[in-house]
């Protein structure tokens, strides 16, 4: 931590490249939708703790990652008459510089409809006037993604998160670094900036728990969504994470994923199940074969359709009750917006299958669910 903390570039991580691909699925799918498909013609990329673009074997940073997926993107031609407007905010000036210099070579020139903007500062402070810049002016924010990656956790605040999600239509992706504040909730040292996420009685928990860093993130979460739904009136909030570790199984990070529309939710879970080699939403440098060709082995591994298949069956069995004919197309939302799994025929394949569901449906091809039929859990 300390020789990375000083350092202009650092060498990436795998399970930094795992976050890279997350993010670069999430734009690609994400962006085009809210830019092309909304009133706004216009997404904002906030990257919060930018970095320097680059890593030392020449691997892209965050911002050079985002750029590339949009002025690459498939259906760039698309793109004119919107704008794809990215602020990057990094406080270290060496990196901040190192940034400009990055995205000149790498991406320039760029098109018309991508725009970029580098501020050298702290990204609280510089949020908080971009925010209050848009509510003097009467405006609301465009569709707005924020990703929030520092190396720790003090620069985390509750209320600046929840003030970018007052807006309609805004998203954050945080990397909380829940296995430092595992290993550092006993030290003094870090007392103060742990207790501006937890309280008290919450950090006693932690302590008491021993090393239980699902219970970190838990409150995290907790504390988090109850901060923005106080402050910001939203009900209903989904939320997602997938876990890092690093070469000794350790926890490094839970990457954290917060919206208020469940088809946001439903694209970052494809891009992280994407990343993931199991399904179960973890990913962990100790087992990571160099030699793999993606990070992706959801094709092969079946390990997460059993997991899948009997959770998704216990929600909709909550939601609907057994018995009764539910529209598919009902059953797959639910299935996206109310459980952590993305949608996959194989899972409902292994439910009839299991006989655990039955399906009306007048002519089908096997192993395929489509909207128009029903089906009945048994
Ligand atoms: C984990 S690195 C970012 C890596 C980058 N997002 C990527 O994925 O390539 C964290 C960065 O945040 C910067 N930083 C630290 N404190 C900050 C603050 N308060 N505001 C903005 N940037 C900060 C650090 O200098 C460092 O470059």
């Amino acid at each position: 931590m300390s020789r990375i903390n000083n350092d202009t570039i650092w060498p990436i991580s795998p399970h930094t490249a795992a976050k890279h691909h997350i993010l670069m699925k999430y734009v690609q799918a994400w962006a085009p939708i809210l830019a092309i498909g909304s009133n706004d013609r216009r997404f904002i990329y906030i990257d919060g703790f930018a970095g320097p673009g680059e890593y030392s074997n020449g691997e892209d940073g965050s911002p050079v990652v985002v750029l590339k997926s949009l002025k690459e993107h498939s259906s760039a031609n698309k793109f004119l008459g919107t704008e794809f407007f990215n602020i990057f905010i990094e406080k270290n000036s060496n990196r901040a510089q190192n940034l400009e210099k990055v995205i000149k070579k790498r991406i320039e020139p760029v098109p018309s409809w991508l725009k970029y903007r580098i501020i050298n500062g702290d990204f609280n402070s510089q949020l908080n006037s971009i925010l209050s810049e848009v509510e003097e002016g009467n405006k609301s924010l465009a569709p707005c993604f924020c990703f929030v990656d520092p190396f720790g956790w003090s620069d985390i605040d509750y209320d600046v998160l929840s003030r970018v999600m007052i807006n309609k239509k805004a998203e954050i992706l945080i990397t909380f670094m829940a296995g430092y504040v595992e290993r550092f909730v006993f030290d003094p040292m870090h007392i103060p900036s742990l207790e501006k996420l937890y309280s008290a009685q919450q950090l006693d928990s932690i302590r008491a728990s021993k090393n239980d860093e699902n219970l970190v993130t838990k409150y995290f979460l907790e504390n988090l969504t109850q901060k923005i739904k106080s402050n910001s009136g939203v009900s209903e909030l989904f939320t997602i994470s997938f876990a890092a570790y690093n070469n000794h199984n350790g926890l490094e990070y839970y990457l954290v994923y917060l919206t208020k529309h469940c088809k946001g939710l439903e694209v970052m879970k494809k891009a992280m199940f994407d990343s993931a080699k199991d399904g179960s939403y973890k990913f962990s440098d100790f087992d990571f074969d160099p030699n793999q060709k993606t990070l992706v082995d959801y094709g092969q591994e079946k390990i997460w359709l059993g997991l899948a298949s009997s959770d998704c069956y216990n929600v909709l069995v909550e939601v609907f009750g057994k018995g009764k004919k539910i529209p598919i197309d009902q059953v797959k939302s639910t299935i996206i917006c109310k459980t952590k799994w993305v949608y996959r025929a194989e899972i409902l394949a292994k439910l009839e299958e299991l006989d655990k569901i039955k399906v009306k449906i007048d002519k089908r091809r096997k192993g395929t669910y489509p909207d128009r039929g029903f089906i009945v859990l048994n």
